[in-house]
C-alpha cells in the first residue's frame, strides 16, 4: 500500500497511531513512544481525559460555528497547535520541513524543537511566502549549561521571524525516558540535530531557577512561554517574573514516572493566573476533538499535540500532518455544535464534569 492509499484509510488519530507503529523503524518507534521508565507513562495523560464528560447545551442555533481564535495576539484557524518534538527525520525524510508546511497551510501554531533535524533558517524559509496567512512559528529552547547556546537559539529565532520563545522548564536532567532507549540510539542522533552544537556544553543544567528564566525574559524581544508547569504555585512565580504564557505539560510523560496528568492540574493553574493576562495552554494525551473541547472548557486557550503530529508525518509526510490537524479540527467543530457552542468563547466550564 502506498502512502496515499494509507492516508485515505485514516479516520481517527488512533488509526494514525496504529499505522505509524507498523511502518516506523525500530529506532524511531522507541524514541517517539518512550515514556519515563516504561512505555505506559504517556498513556496516563490520555486516560485522564476519559475521567471527564461533556455536558451539552441544546437548541442554541449552532449553524455558524467558528473555531478561529487569537493565541498570543496572532489569529489562527483553531486553538490546536503542534508541540516541539525532536528529530522529525526519524519519522519522515522531509522532517520538520513537511510538518511546518502542514501547520502553515492549516493555519495552526508550530513550535520548532531545539532538538529538531532541520535548522531554524531552513524551517523559516519553508513557509515564508507560502500562503497569505502569516505562519505562527514559535521556537523552543532549554536553559542550557552554556547560556550562550540558549541565547544563540533565541537570537536566530528573532532574526528569522519567529513570534515567541518557548522555554522548557521541566528538565533539570534529561528525564527517565532515556532508560528505555537502546544504547546505540544516542550515537545515531547527535549527528542529526543541527540547532545544537555537537559538544557536551549544550546539556541540561540542574542548577536552573526562576532567576534564569527571568534573565531570558529580560534578554529577548519576543514573548516568553514557560513550558512544563504543573502547579499553581509555579504558575504564579512565572507570572511574577513576566512570562506571557504557560504550557501545562509533563513532557508527554517522558520525564517522571507517576507524574500528574496535565488535564487534572489545568484548572488549578488557570485559577492561579486568573488575575493576569497570561494565557494558559495544555499538552499531553490530546487525541481527539473532545479532548481539545474538555481542555478549553477547563480554561486552556489552546491545546497542543506532540506524538500525533509524528504519527501523521510518518504515514504521509506533509499530507499526513495536515490530515491529523484536519481530523482534530473537524471533531472539535462537530463537538462544539453538539455541545451548543458557536464560538470558542461559548465553551464554558459548566459543559464539562469530572466523574
Ligand atoms: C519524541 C519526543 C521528543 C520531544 N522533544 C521535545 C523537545 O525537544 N522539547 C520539548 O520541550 N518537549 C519535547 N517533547 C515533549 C512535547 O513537546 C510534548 O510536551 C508532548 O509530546 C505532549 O504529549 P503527547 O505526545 O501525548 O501529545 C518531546 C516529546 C516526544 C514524544
Amino acid at each position: 500500500m502506498d502512502a496515499t492509499e494509507r492516508l485515505q484509510k485514516m479516520k481517527t488519530i488512533r488509526d494514525f497511531e496504529i499505522c505509524s507503529l507498523e511502518i516506523m523503524s525500530n529506532h524511531a518507534k522507541s524514541y517517539f513512544s518512550a515514556g519515563a521508565c516504561s512505555k505506559t507513562t504517556p498513556r496516563e495523560n490520555e486516560e485522564a481525559f476519559h475521567r471527564y464528560r461533556i455536558r451539552p447545551r441544546v437548541l442554541r442555533d449552532v449553524s455558524n460555528t467558528e473555531m478561529s481564535c487569537e493565541i498570543l495576539d496572532s489569529s489562527v484557524s483553531c486553538p490546536i497547535g503542534i508541540d516541539p518534538v525532536g528529530l522529525h527525520v526519524l519519522a519522515h525524510e522531509e522532517a520538520e520541513s513537511a510538518t511546518v508546511k502542514a501547520c502553515c497551510k492549516e493555519d495552526c501554531v508550530f513550535i520548532l524543537s531545539s532538538s529538531a533535524s532541520r535548522d531554524i533558517k531552513t524551517v523559516a524559509n519553508e513557509v515564508s511566502g507560502l500562503s497569505e496567512v502569516h505562519p505562527v512559528l514559535w521556537m523552543q529552547t532549554y536553559i542550557h549549561k552554556d547560556r550562550s547556546v540558549t541565547m544563540d537559539i533565541i537570537r536566530k529565532a528573532e532574526a528569522f521571524g519567529f513570534s515567541a520563545i518557548v522555554v522548557t522548564v521541566d528538565s533539570p536532567n534529561g528525564g527517565l525516558w532515556r532508560k528505555v532507549i537502546p544504547e546505540d540510539f544516542f550515537k545515531v542522533i547527535t549527528t542529526k540535530m543541527p540547532i545544537l552544537p555537537r559538544l557536551p556544553r549544550y546539556l541540561e543544567d540542574a542548577s536552573v531557577t526562576f532567576e534564569d528564566l527571568k534573565w531570558i525574559i529580560q534578554n529577548s524581544k519576543l514573548p516568553i512561554i514557560a513550558k512544563g508547569i504543573l502547579s499553581g504555585e509555579d504558575a504564579k512565580k512565572a507570572v511574577e517574573i513576566g512570562v506571557s504564557a504557560i504550557i501545562v505539560s509533563n513532557h508527554g510523560g517522558r520525564l517522571i514516572e507517576r507524574v500528574v496528568s496535565t488535564i487534572d492540574v489545568l484548572e488549578e493553574i488557570v485559577d492561579a493566573v486568573s488575575n493576569s493576562t497570561v494565557e494558559v495552554y495544555i499538552d499531553g494525551g490530546i487525541r481527539s476533538g473532545s479532548d481539545v473541547f474538555i481542555s478549553l472548557a477547563l480554561g486552556a486557550k489552546a491545546a497542543f499535540i506532540g506524538r500525533p503530529s509524528i504519527w501523521g508525518l510518518s504515514v504521509d509526510g506533509e499530507n499526513g500532518v495536515k490530515k491529523v490537524l484536519q481530523i482534530l479540527k473537524e471533531e472539535l467543530l462537530l463537538t462544539m455544535q453538539l455541545a451548543g457552542a458557536s464560538t470558542i468563547e461559548d465553551i464554558k466550564r459548566s459543559m464539562v464534569v469530572k466523574i
